[in-house]
């Protein structure tokens, strides 16, 4: 009889007692910094691919062709097209997407702070072997124990923050994750603007090693973090869990807390095939946001910005070192606009960010697109006067800014609020896979598809910023607020989602129980009780 567990004994939303306790902030800040080993990493490949040294060493073909391109004054849109070289960007990807799979066992069963330990580490011999590359090769396998370190931790991360938060807190305190990406991405991007100007030629050696300092953060941090309540439940460590839930929530009276997360655990522990049961009619909302979210989000096209960003700059007439100035200045942009979601998304609700958002970055993305393209055309030979490029900037920065309050965070923070506890982990993993899976397609892509639609690429993404607010505005309940542990009522009072719930997948446990609207009105506990 597992299913979605409600144990709800006085209708409407409840508000577990407890406070933000500083135990919880720290064990949430230090997690958190799981989310500087992935931005590091999409920061930092756009800017040393775009460094001559490195290009000269690993990608003779790709320089040469830029030089070309730079004398006769040629297509700008497809100087930097080279199969070879999106692969070193994108096989980080790759190698995360398999990963996360793996992760869900080990986040499952050993509890979530060791996926965070493995991914650290990871990662770091990853840092080593690209820092000393000597070829392609070395390079290519580094990027990949990278990945893998990201799969671990972008999959057990995002699931630590939501569980150990309190409920009206958990959108702030999970967002510390996609803050730290940022974080992440703008220092790989002050670094590359430093070891650019190194004149040896190695400075891209400093930008790729320079991964094991967050690396060596997560690792070490991870070891001091104590499990979630809920992942010590599960595990059945139920003394530990009584005393941790304390901790974490500041009180004593976390009866009703606790026994809420016990029933949870003892049905997600019916559940023996968590891969299967995913698969199940009454988990296709969640399924379908766990890959919907993802989706959507690299569909954004905001990975264009992110990686490619300097050269996207120098394709617009950029001095090369203005391409790197640039990049931090969309970087700088990104960490600031990360705030106003932080103290927005537990007060407007996880709804009105991704609406708002939305319509900025169509806006913006239909104004780059014509500004780039009254100059290109499609021939792609101009020269943009410095203060038309500076005004490519501005569009772009609003674009980073409503993609950094609405689908940069949210991304995260929703798939990992809306799983019941027994598949929770396995749907964490899905979320990772696919985002990183169209990741490595838009890293895979862009080059070409820059090369072949020229400016139309703006408006391609801008059509599907298009498709992904409709489908917010109509299929996207609203979470914030709701214990992680009841969201299953959420579901099924949406006007879509209650069609896949029957009554007895809604166990509710008190007497005499208000079930939403969908189910009208009161429910026989006796039905349903559990
Ligand atoms: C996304 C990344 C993106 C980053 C930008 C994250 O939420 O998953 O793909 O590069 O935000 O800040």
């Amino acid at each position: 009889m597992a299913g979605g567990v409600v144990v709800n004994n006085g209708g409407g939303r409840k508000d577990y007692p407890g406070k933000l306790t500083m135990f919880v902030l720290f064990a949430c800040i230090v997690a958190a910094t799981g989310g500087l080993i992935f931005g590091y990493d999409i920061g930092i490949s756009g800017g040393v691919t775009s460094m001559n040294p490195f290009l000269m060493k690993f990608f003779p073909a790709v320089y040469r062709k830029e030089k070309e391109a730079e004398k006769n004054q040629s297509n700008q849109y497809c100087k930097f097209d080279s199969p070879l070289l999106t692969m070193f960007t994108s096989s980080l990807y790759l190698a995360a997407l398999v990963a996360s799979f793996f992760a869900s066992t080990v986040t499952r069963v050993a509890g979530r702070k060791w996926s965070m330990f493995g991914g650290g580490v990871t990662f770091l011999i990853g840092a080593a072997l690209n820092g000393a590359a000597k070829n392609v090769l070395m390079l290519i396998v580094g990027r990949v124990l990278l990945g893998i370190g990201v799969g671990f931790a972008n999959q057990s991360v995002p699931l630590y923050l939501s569980e150990m938060a309190p409920a009206r807190l958990r959108g702030m305190l999970n967002i510390g994750f996609q803050l730290m990406v940022t974080i992440g991405i703008l220092c790989a991007n002050l670094i590359n603007y430093g070891t650019a100007k190194i004149k040896g030629g190695w400075g891209w050696r400093v930008s790729l090693a320079l991964a094991a300092v967050p690396a060596a953060i997560i690792a070490v941090g991870a070891l001091f973090l104590p499990d979630t309540p809920n992942s010590l439940i599960d595990r059945g460590h139920t003394d530990a869990a009584k005393r941790m839930l304390r901790r974490v929530r500041g009180t004593d009276n976390i009866e009703e807390e606790y026994n809420d997360l016990v029933v949870a655990s003892e049905e997600s522990k019916l559940m023996t095939h968590p891969w299967r049961n995913i698969l199940q009619r009454r988990y296709r909302p969640q399924l379908t946001m766990a890959i919907a979210i993802p989706f959507f989000q690299q569909l954004t096209g905001i990975n264009v910005i992110m990686f490619y960003a300097p050269v996207l700059f120098k394709t617009l007439g950029f001095a090369d070192d203005a391409s790197l100035m640039s990049a931090v200045i969309t970087g700088l942009v990104n960490v600031f606009a990360t705030f106003v979601s932080i103290f927005t998304v537990d007060r407007l609700g996880r709804r009105k960010l991704f609406l708002q958002g939305g319509i900025q970055m169509l806006a913006c993305q239909i104004v780059v697109g014509s500004l780039i393209g009254a100059k290109f055309g499609f021939s792609g030979v101009a020269d943009i006067p410095k203060a038309y490029a500076a005004f490519v900037v501005l569009f772009i920065c609003a674009y980073v800014a409503g993609f950094a309050w609405s689908w940069g965070p949210l991304g995260w923070l929703v798939p990992s609020e809306i799983f019941p506890l027994e598949i929770r982990s396995a749907g964490q993993s899905i979320t990772v896979s696919v985002n990183m899976l169209f990741t490595f397609i838009i890293a895979q892509a862009f080059l070409p598809m820059l090369c072949h639609f020229k400016f139309i690429l703006f408006f391609f993404f801008g059509a599907w910023v298009v498709i992904m607010t409709l489908f917010v505005a109509f299929f996207l309940p609203e979470t914030k607020n709701v214990p992680i542990e009841e969201m299953v009522l959420v579901w099924k009072s949406h006007w879509y989602w209650c069609r896949f719930f029957r009554d007895e997948d809604v166990h509710v446990v008190g007497a005499d129980v208000e079930m939403p609207a969908a189910n009208g009105g009161k429910v026989d506990p006796a039905k349903l009780a559990y």
